[in-house]
This record gives C-alpha cells, structure tokens and sequence, in this order.
C-alpha cells in the first residue's frame, strides 16, 4: 500500500477550480490587488468545514474571484498537473466551469486558452497530459447552457465532452436534454453528475434525458437495485469521490461509504478526488484512504486504476500503454512478497 503513489491512475471527476490551493488563492489575489476577508491560507482553509454540497458550494464560487487572467488560469492547470502527477496520476479528464467565469467577466478565450497553456506546460515539462471536459450549471437555466456552448465553439475550444454539475437537489437533468443532443452532434463526450445528494431517479435522468457516458458519483445507485444492476449489466462507469463525499457529508464517514457495495455488485467503479484542495485530498489520498479503511488488496487497487482508463476518453494505443504499466506496478507488487 506505501506504493500507492506509484500506481499509474487516469482521473475522471475533477473540478480544476477545486483545486485552487488556499496559499495560491493567497498569492492571486495579492499580484491582483483584491483584498480578502482573511488574513492567511490558514484562515482560509478554516472555513472549510461543509454541512451539504451547497455550503462548500458557496465557497467555491467565492474563491474564483481571484482568477482573472490568461495567466491564472493557466497556473491553476500547472499546479494540479504538479501535484497530481506527484500522487501518479498520468492522464486527467479535467472539468471547468465556463459559467462562473463567463458570469464574472472573464473572456472565454482567456478561460480555456490559460488552462491549454497550463497543460501543455505540463505535457512538455513530464508529459503529463490532460483533456478538458466543459461543465453546465444545472442550478442556472438551460439557455445559458446553450449560450455557453454556442462561445465555447466560437473560440475553438478543444474541449472532449460537456458534464453537468453544481446544486443537484431540485435542478434536474431534463432541461439540458437539447443541449447535450447538440454537444453530441457536435462529436462531445457527455457526462453529469447525478446521485451525488439526490437519489437514483436523478441517476436516471442524466441516462434518459443527457445520454451520459459516465456518471459523476452515482452513490446513490445503491438505494435502486434495480438501478444498480442496470448499471453493471451496461458498464455504465462511475466517477466515485470517496473524501469528497465524506466532507460534504453525502456519507457519514468513510466506514459506511457504499464503495464496498457497489464493488462487490460488480459495478464500473472508478476513484476519484473531485475538488481536492477542499476536501483533504488529492488522488492518490482517495485510493489510501479507501485502501485503508476497507483493506483493499493490491489487485483491487490495481483493476480500479484499470476501470479508469477503460472509462477515459483516452484512444485505445494510450489506454493499451497505461494499461500495460499498471499491470507491471501489479506484478511488482506480487513478486515482492516473495
Ligand atoms: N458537486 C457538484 N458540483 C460541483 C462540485 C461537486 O462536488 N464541485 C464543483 N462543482
Ligand atoms: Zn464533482
């Protein structure tokens, strides 16, 4: 288990605005000029005790303040690159919130070309390689969604899918059917988030109305046997966030996380770490502690390190190659205990 740094993982939920560090909310809003309403990182990072996706929500939303500029935004993607790359991870299918920064002013141009700025620092420096997933926020209208996307194309952004994201409670998936039937004429990928707080019936919804590829989180599945068994008969990939739905308090702590359950019900589970400078953790603290605390052997570890490359958007060469590398991590892993 100390090796599980090395194990070679594909990310398939994060938000890069949840990876703004409280020290690098700090420095941005130092060179900008923006006074905060707290003293340090430290002050910062006490604010961080969540009852509900909505109150870390509100947070969230406050902090992306400080990104304003091309450059910002491109060194957000390089920090995550860094530290993500430090805990294994090879390949990320990134999410970014259009929205809230559309909302606040900020081009999109200046958006999505500092984050490909970022990553491809990132690629040439470690070849570390990530894909760029534009989220929708289901809590405002499905026409800005479609105003959002028609930007999106006319600044030629490189992106691979669209998802769905913010407050799942009472916003549903059924109004951004057309949107997402637009985004998949367009060629995109489409994923959301669905059974994060809400239950199956909204897990159902993002399958009937949005024809997701992937369902973010999907714990909720668990409620629906149904459902559930729905789900593994078509290998239907979720993006599971262990930490993050212990600190929003979608669980009440690791030990009754439903992982074990969907596990053992055969379901195409993945690991994750969704906003990690929130919720205590990057990838690699998602796989330990879920290792740890349900005694995951080394060879189950290893088959959901596969699980997400077969879920990724990666071609099949690159899924072959990443593939045959956590095989060879696996059979390290035997050989030493001989
Ligand atoms: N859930 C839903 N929407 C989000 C999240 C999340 O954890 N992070 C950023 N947007
Ligand atoms: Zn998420």
């Amino acid at each position: 288990m100390s090796r599980i740094h090395e194990l070679p993982k594909v990310e398939l939920h994060v938000h890069i605005e949840g990876t703004l560090e409280p020290d690098l909310v700090l420095e941005l809003a130092a060179d900008a000029g923006i006074t905060l309403p707290y003293p340090d990182a430290e002050a910062l990072r006490g604010r961080y005790v969540f009852a509900d996706l909505q109150s870390f929500l509100d947070i969230y939303y406050e902090n992306l303040d400080v990104l304003r500029r091309r450059h910002d935004f491109a060194r957000l993607a390089y920090e995550y690159a860094v530290r993500a790359l430090a805990g294994g991870v090879v390949h990320a299918e990134v999410f970014f919130d259009p929205q809230a920064h559309r909302s606040r002013g900020v081009p999109m141009a200046d958006v999505v070309g500092g984050l490909v700025d970022g990553f491809a620092r990132a690629r040439t420096e470690f070849g570390f390689t990530a894909d760029l997933i534009a989220c929708f926020l289901r809590d405002r209208p499905a026409a800005e969604a479609a105003e959002t996307l028609d930007e999106l194309v006319a600044v030629d952004a490189p992106i691979i899918g669209v998802g769905l994201d913010s407050a799942e409670v009472g916003n549903p998936a059924s109004p951004f059917a057309d949107v997402f039937a637009r985004a998949a004429d367009l060629g995109l990928r489409r994923v959301a988030h669905a059974g994060e707080e809400a239950g199956p019936e909204s897990i159902r919804g993002a399958i009937d109305h949005l024809g997701v590829d992937r369902i973010d989180h999907g714990i909720r599945s668990v409620d629906d046997p149904d459902l559930l068994a729905e789900l593994v008969a078509t290998r239907m990939p979720l993006t599971v966030c262990p930490l993050s739905n212990v600190c929003l308090q979608a669980v009440s702590d690791l030990a009754s996380h439903p992982l074990p359950d969907l596990l053992s019900a055969g379901a195409h589970v993945t690991l994750n770490s969704d906003d990690p400078a929130y919720f205590g953790g990057y990838l690699d603290d998602n796989f330990t502690a879920v290792a740890e605390q349900f005694g995951l052997d080394d060879e189950t570890l290893a088959r959901l390190a596969r699980n997400s490359v077969v879920a990724s958007f990666l071609p099949a060469s690159r899924q072959r190659e990443i593939i045959d590398r956590i095989d060879g991590w696996q059979a390290a892993s035997t050989e030493s205990r001989w």
